[in-house]
């Protein structure tokens, strides 16, 4: 079937009804390589693929970039469309917050507070808020969601598992350019001579994990701490650099726990994650 792209809840309800397996990739549009994996990876496991596109403003500090988030619907249909995507959800504010929303979701404290929660205040309540929403509109039987995003993907599948919501969670590996960068939408911000340094921060970060795994996880701090300083002598202004349990993120204490490496920092104007299990 060609791609139908449709505003309102009610549209989109229409469309689904009747639909055995519905699968979901959420996003905010100006679409990469990367969500086209995402796009991949729910089509076999579909009877309708569903990626919806709302640049949500709950999830944007004041600071940040909202006004700016580049918005490219014509290209990203177009896009979603060659990727075997059924249906476009495009709902503007006044469909998906016709109120200001009152009831949102707060994500624990624990999660939700450090690493990305911690630099960017309220971002997980955006994230949680506009998600479990989707999730209400869309009802799907499984979403898919980047793994590069290791922080929001892991209160996602908590969210579910707590609240008891009916849908698969599917981690989508992070796909990189071929230099080893990251794909995000915000690599558009880069300037030409900032995008030949950006992909330092995954070469940063697969010499950390190298290092955990010679030197012991009794060196992660040092090896934190030099990837920090490292970092900022190429011109970085970097959150963190650390290294987690993969469970929880919190600090590692056990030599044989699952690790994760996340890295969040500035290059220029544009603030780039990324994260390598390790
Ligand atoms: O990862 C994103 O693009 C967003 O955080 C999401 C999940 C679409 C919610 O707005």
């Amino acid at each position: 079937m060609s791609i139908r792209v449709l505003h309102t809840i009610a549209e989109l309800r229409a469309a689904l009804a009747g639909q055995p397996v519905v699968g979901f990739v959420p996003t905010m549009g100006n679409l990469h390589q990367g969500h086209l994996d995402l796009v991949r990876i729910a089509r076999p496991r579909s009877s309708v693929v569903v990626a919806s596109i709302f640049v949500n403003r709950l999830q944007f500090g004041p600071n940040e970039d909202f006004d700016r988030y580049p918005r490219t619907m014509e290209a990203d249909v177009a896009v979603l469309s060659s990727a075997g995507c059924d249906l476009v959800f495009a709902p503007d504010e006044r469909e998906l917050y016709p109120q200001p929303q009152g009831y949102k979701v707060h994500p624990p404290a624990e999660l939700a507070d450090i690493l990305e929660g911690h630099f960017r205040p309220g971002f997980f309540v955006g994230v949680a808020t506009v998600v479990h929403k989707l999730f209400n509109i869309v009802q799907p039987h499984l979403a898919v969601f980047g793994q590069k995003d290791y922080q929001q993907l892991m209160i996602i599948r908590n969210m579910v598992q707590q609240m008891a919501l009916p849908i698969e969670i599917i981690a989508g590996p992070t796909t990189r350019a071929e230099d080893g960068l990251a794909l995000s939408s915000r690599n558009g911000y880069l300037s030409a001579q900032e995008r030949a340094e950006a992909p330092q921060l995954h070469a940063l970060l697969q010499r950390m994990g190298q290092r955990v795994r010679e030197e012991g996880v009794q060196a992660i701090p040092a090896i934190e701490a030099e990837a920090m300083t490292a970092l900022a002598a190429r011109g970085w202004k970097p959150d963190y650099l650390t290294i987690r349990r993969r469970t929880d993120l919190q600090a590692p204490t056990d030599p044989q726990e699952p690790l994760v490496a996340l890295a969040a920092a500035k290059l220029g104007t544009t603030r780039l994650i990324d994260n390598l299990e390790i």
